[in-house]
């Protein structure tokens, strides 16, 4: 039988290792991080069945993290590792919903590997449990938020578990995959509904005015300041403050937003008195916020204090199941704004919509749509009324995987990568037919062979691969 993932959280590679290596002998797929911040960043990208999580972790520590899978609602048990001076932490961390907790160094690895075998079958109940309980089917949307795909259904459950909570939330995704929509609908399900949503964009704010455009000034406190001015934090207080483009804050700007964020009071520049706020903070990025961590240009502490509970948002291509109902709602939506009766999408059209790859996610759809709502002058989305790059094969895919939007190009640039790529199908699939004789493949493709011969080299192909009984 299959067994769960289970990933290790220990700064000392030797007992990662040998546990890593206890752990694939029982064919469970383990693997390791070496720092709480790398394990709650593996814990959002991945499901983890079992997290084996070191009590004295450099930095974030290993009841941090137990706290994050708890607040997270992931579905992971945690299980400590602790030497004997922490006994006690380890003890009262089960109280608090570890699994159990392990005492190093290891006196018996089959207890150890027991351990981790009955947390992964408790698992493995509450997920068929949980199966069970979500039978009711999925919604086509939720506060606004459209998308049927499991990944979003997930996304949906998740803001309504975590409806009731106070903590500070990161949400993450690249351009245009909603995260305003989320961080919105995450206020709107907490029990700070019905108070205000501030949105402040972190690359809008000028370093020097930061202060006093978040807790407000006093009149003549500088030159410019000729009123009492209430800040943005202030103008929140109850409610929700979302902290836009997180990621491009300056060094200097995460200092002073970390000591916002650990206070929790404010005084107004120009000010004397200290005023308490209220907010709860939901910071969003299309940035890899982990990868800003680890090259030093975030603060770590500042990631902790933003990443207590995270959203990340999926691409709309890892999604595409989610195109027709989106495009369906953007329909709806406007040809009732501009007035207009169009109410199909044709099947062509639609085709299309489902074989692009959206670089610019659900914001691109939105503007397709609405384009095409405008143009059309029946009741039907076409073909015709999409836009020339949703049609043609415009994308082109590098080495590395990576998809280049070719309307970017210049036309000498994107015909030759056009060209490059027609090239490699057009002569692998011939080579492939030829079984790799050149000859055969060359005369079918009206060629010479020794012109041929050189496409093929130009093109990077390994005749080789298409030999009989290679
Ligand atoms: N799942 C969705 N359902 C309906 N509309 C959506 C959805 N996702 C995004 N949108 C719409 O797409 C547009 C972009 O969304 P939003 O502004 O939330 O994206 P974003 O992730 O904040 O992008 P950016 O990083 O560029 O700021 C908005 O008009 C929003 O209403
Ligand atoms: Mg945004």
């Amino acid at each position: 039988m299959e067994k769960g993932s289970v990933l290790i959280v220990d700064d000392e590679e030797s007992i990662a290792h040998a546990l890593e290596k206890g752990l694939k002998r029982e064919d469970f797929l383990s693997f390791v991080a070496t720092s709480g911040v790398e394990a709650t960043h593996l814990l959002t990208k991945r499901e983890v069945d079992v997290a084996i999580v070191d009590l004295n972790l450099p930095g974030f520590s290993g009841l941090q993290v137990l706290q994050y899978v708890q607040s997270n609602r992931l579905l992971t048990e945690v299980i400590l590792m602790t030497g004997k001076a922490t006994i006690e932490t380890a003890v009262s961390a089960v109280k608090m919903g570890a699994y159990d907790y392990l005492t190093k160094p290891f006196e018996d690895f089959d207890r150890v590997l027991a351990t981790v075998h009955k947390a992964w079958e408790k698992r493995q109940l509450l997920k068929k449990v949980q199966e069970l309980e979500k039978k009711d089917g999925p919604r086509d949307s939720f506060h606004g938020i459209v998308g049927r795909s499991s990944k979003m259904q997930e996304l949906f459950r998740l803001i309504e578990n975590v409806g009731s909570s106070d903590s500070n939330v990161l949400v993450l995704g690249e351009s245009g995959t909603g995260k305003e929509l989320f961080a919105r609908a995450i206020h709107e399900t907490s029990l700070r509904a019905g108070r205000p949503f501030v949105v402040i964009n972190c690359s809008a704010l000028s370093e020097n005015l930061l202060e006093s455009e978040l807790f407000g000034h006093k009149k003549g406190s500088f030159t410019g300041a000729v009123n009492d001015k209430k800040g943005l934090f202030e103008e929140a207080n109850g409610g929700t403050v979302f902290l836009d483009e997180i990621g491009e804050v300056s060094p200097m700007m995460q200092v002073k937003l970390l000591r916002i964020l650990q206070d929790g009071e404010l005084r107004q520049v120009g000010g004397v008195e200290t005023k308490h706020v209220d907010v709860r903070l939901i910071a969003a990025t299309n940035r890899d916020l982990y990868q800003c961590v680890k090259e030093g240009k975030f603060r770590e502490d500042l990631y902790y204090r933003l990443n207590v509970i995270c959203f990340s948002l999926p691409p709309l291509r890892d999604r595409i199941e989610d195109a027709p109902v989106l495009a369906y709602a953007f329909l709806n939506r406007y040809s009732e704004k501009l007035g207009k009766k169009v109410s199909r999408i044709s099947v062509d059209a639609m085709q299309s919509l489902q074989e692009y790859r959206w670089l610019g996610n659900v914001r691109e759809l939105e503007n397709v749509i609405e384009r095409a709502v405008v143009l059309t002058k029946t009741d039907v989305i076409t073909a015709r009324e999409l836009p020339p790059n949703l049609l043609g094969q415009l994308f082109y895919r590098t080495e590395e995987g990576t998809d280049i939007d070719m309307i970017h190009l210049s036309y000498q640039e994107a015909k030759e990568r056009a060209v490059a790529v027609f090239n490699k199908t057009y002569l692998s699939t011939l080579l492939q037919q030829a079984a790799g004789n050149i000859s055969i493949a060359s005369a079918r493709a009206g060629m010479d062979r020794s012109n041929f011969k050189k496409i093929i080299k130009k093109s990077g192909i390994d005749t080789n691969l298409f030999k009989k009984g290679t």
